[in-house]
């Protein structure tokens, strides 16, 4: 959500963590953790409230029973000034491994290697995997790796000492020592300049740092995450990532799959992000019309969740009614054109069109009219709905 333009390189997390991780080996459909606040110094509050409230919530109410349209999630209860609570939310199947895998991952000391387009969630599964750990109550250091300067980078990860080089008037703390005990987590790690890469590698190898400019070297203890939205191959043959350093980090490797490829989780998103905008901008917005409902689901995403998140904060900005129209939708977001330009009933056919194009569009009326919900499409195309799953990737509705 604000991790476009441009970000300060480095955030910081620490104090003491609140609460206990969520219990591994539970099968969240929302996997929320508590994020600690950034350094006041101040100890939180403790309100014996569990973290997770959706997730019983959620499991209650089977959203392929009950429509997905319907099926809403609680959003977040927990808003102490102290810290954030995270949720992240997910029904698809892709999903669902992800979260297993993150509490499986989470509590080992492994390093993980998240990939993933832009906007997946790969910020919110390393600060998961960190609140799932014994680390939890340390400090959570996030570095930019796109964001620092090569000449600087050398300095920002491993500190330097008063003198080092023009300009060093302080002794300067690095940033693995700052995550000491704890987690680092390296966003964008591809893009980390290659002169460092063999130097972070030394550091994990042998669990020491040397500040620039220092003869001795300190011991530390950290945990590494790291991510990429990259091509990890394609980073690894062009030479931007050094295969030692992939292999030392990618002990275990996390793929998030972009929003168009789990199209059943846009409705539980669509409504978590309403719910949360309606009450931040103290308003009354209490759905989505079903134009708005098939617009969204027919959207491609190139920007994923964090795309659909800016769409519905924006849409409940503008919403007039109760309910959000496609009008209030970017206008990326508009129905397909075939769609628009045949109003009424009659089936969009010519006989020019392929099977397959006939298929796909038919596809999209189904859909639309069921509002989004496979569900009840997949019943009436008389298909299964991981049929109907299936055509709707190939087609990319
Ligand atoms: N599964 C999810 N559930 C809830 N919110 C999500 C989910 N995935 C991403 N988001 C939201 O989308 C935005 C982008 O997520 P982020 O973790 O920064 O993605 P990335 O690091 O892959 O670009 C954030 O605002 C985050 O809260
Ligand atoms: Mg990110």
């Amino acid at each position: 959500m604000h991790d476009g333009g441009t970000p300060s390189p480095v955030k910081s997390t620490g104090g003491p963590h609140p609460r206990k991780p969520a219990v591994p080996g539970q099968r969240p459909r929302v996997h929320a953790s508590k994020r600690p606040s950034g350094g006041s110094g101040r100890p939180p509050r403790a309100t014996g409230r569990a973290p997770v409230r959706p997730v019983a919530e959620l499991e209650a109410q089977d959203p392929a029973a009950r429509g997905l349209w319907e099926a809403t999630v609680e959003p977040e209860e927990d808003r102490r000034p102290s810290g954030i609570t995270q949720s992240m939310i997910g029904v698809s199947p892709r999903m669902q491994r992800v979260f297993r895998m993150v509490a499986k991952v989470a509590p080992t000391e492994s390093t993980v290697l998240i990939t993933g387009e832009s906007g997946t969630g790969k910020e919110m599964v390393a600060t998961s995997v960190h609140l799932q750990s014994a680390r939890a109550h340390k400090p959570f250091v996030t570095v930019n790796c796109s964001a620092i300067p090569e000449t600087l980078f050398e300095s920002e990860l491993f500190g330097h000492v008063r003198g080092a080089f023009t300009g060093a008037v302080v002794d300067k703390v690095g940033l693995l020592k700052r995550a000491d005990g704890g987690t680092i987590f390296l966003d964008e790690v591809a893009e980390m300049p290659l002169s460092v890469q063999p130097k972070l590698l030394r550091a994990l190898q042998n669990g020491e740092i040397r500040r620039v400019g220092d003869a001795e070297s300190t011991r530390i203890d950290v945990r590494v995450i790291a991510a990429t939205n990259r091509d990890v191959k394609r980073a690894l043959t062009e030479g931007h990532l050094r295969e030692d350093l992939y292999y030392r980090l990618s002990v275990f490797h996390i793929e998030l799959p972009p929003l168009r490829e789990r199209p059943e989780d846009i409705p539980l998103l669509a409504n978590f992000f309403r719910q949360r905008y309606a009450r931040r901008l103290d308003k009354r917005v209490e759905g989505f019309t079903e134009r708005a409902q098939a617009a969204l689901m027919h959207y491609d995403y190139p920007g994923n969740v964090r795309e659909l998140e800016n769409a519905i904060e924006r849409a409940v900005t503008l919403a007039e009614g109760p309910e959000i129209s496609h009008l209030d939708l970017p206008p990326s977001f508009r129905e397909p054109p075939l769609l628009q330009l045949r109003e009424g009933n009659a089936f969009p056919y010519s006989e020019t069109m392929s099977l397959e194009q006939i298929e796909a569009e038919h596809i999209r009326r189904a859909l639309a009219h069921f509002a989004g919900n496979t569900t009840r499409t997949a019943r009436s195309l008389g298909i299964s709905r991981s049929t109907l799953w299936r055509k709707m990737k190939h087609y990319r509705i």
